[in-house]
């Protein structure tokens, strides 16, 4: 049987580091603030959104809330946008996604200041992973890392295979395996013969979207298995991209879902609030 990766108990490791490193700014008289903005009320928007909230304060950030109605305008949108980049007060400004239909996605990601653009998805904190700068990292793959780092699996030489090439998840999980010296292979809805590519992976990072479509045949025995997905299943369960109990009989380590990736996302969006500090006063 697999090692289970238990996302619970590292992402609650990071979140008691971080509540430590912002009480010592509290005691140099200096308070974080996270401005969440949520357009509409998409109730997995709203949970997520509420979750974030709750890490804040178990950390000690003081989180400012904007619900914006579902009928928003594109301009007032950006209007607050450029209020909260202009307003020193405000270290990290997340725009939950996604957006209601009149908005355009990628305008909004781009007006936010990128000194202040904790969810690491604006353009110059892309491109600073790219060529290896510092710089903001989406907190689900910023997440993934600590997983594997904090398992103690190595990632230097090895084989990794990430499915999936959205820009919150394997462009950025991509680059990331890439920056610790894994040899990556990025696969996703047109690679032939997907299975064998599988199967060469030491490190295997699933984010497919389908669920439980990864079975044992995709794995190569003893190999790590990250799954990002998330979905709910026929009888009103969680479960993930990956067929957990098919898989974990081969595989070396595993992430379950719940409990693997998703708490990670959070933490790492916690880490990226708390690094806006140091930013900001740069
Ligand atoms: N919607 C789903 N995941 C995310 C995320 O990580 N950040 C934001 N802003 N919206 C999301």
């Amino acid at each position: 049987m697999a090692n289970l990766i238990d996302g619970k108990r590292i992402s609650k490791e990071i979140k008691d580091e971080l509540k430590e490193k912002v009480a010592k700014y509290k005691e140099e008289g200096t308070t974080i603030s996270l401005a969440v903005i949520q357009v509409g009320n998409d109730p997995a928007s709203s949970v997520y959104v509420g979750n974030k909230k709750k890490a804040c304060e178990y950390i000690g950030i003081r989180s400012l809330s904007y619900e914006l109605e579902e009928n928003t305008s594109q301009e007032e949108l950006l209007k607050l946008i450029a209020q909260l980049n202009e307003d020193a007060s405000v270290n990290g400004i997340l725009v939950q996604l996604p957006l209601p239909r009149q908005i355009d996605e990628k305008k909004v990601i781009n007006a936010i200041d990128p000194k202040k653009d904790v969810d690491g998805f604006h353009p110059s904190s892309v491109g600073a992973l790219v060529i290896g700068e510092k710089g903001y990292v989406s907190c689900t793959p910023a997440g993934i890392i600590q997983l594997l780092k904090r398992s103690n699996i190595s990632i230097e030489g090895k084989e990794c295979v990430v499915i999936g090439r959205s820009n919150i998840v394997g462009k950025p999980m991509s680059l990331l395996l890439l920056r610790e010296n894994g040899t990556v292979t990025m696969a996703h809805s047109k690679t032939k013969n997907l299975k064998e590519v599988c199967k060469r992976a030491d490190i295997l990072i699933v984010a497919i979207g389908k669920p439980r479509f990864i079975t044992s045949d995709y794995v190569k025995e003893g190999a790590t298995v990250i799954d990002v997905g998330i979905h709910r299943n026929e009888e009103n369960k969680l479960c993930g991209d990956v067929d957990f109990d098919d898989v974990s009989k081969i595989a070396g380590a595993i992430t379950p879902v719940p409990g693997g990736v998703g708490p990670m996302t959070i933490a790492m969006l916690m880490n990226n609030c708390v690094e806006s500090y140091l930013i900001n006063q740069k």
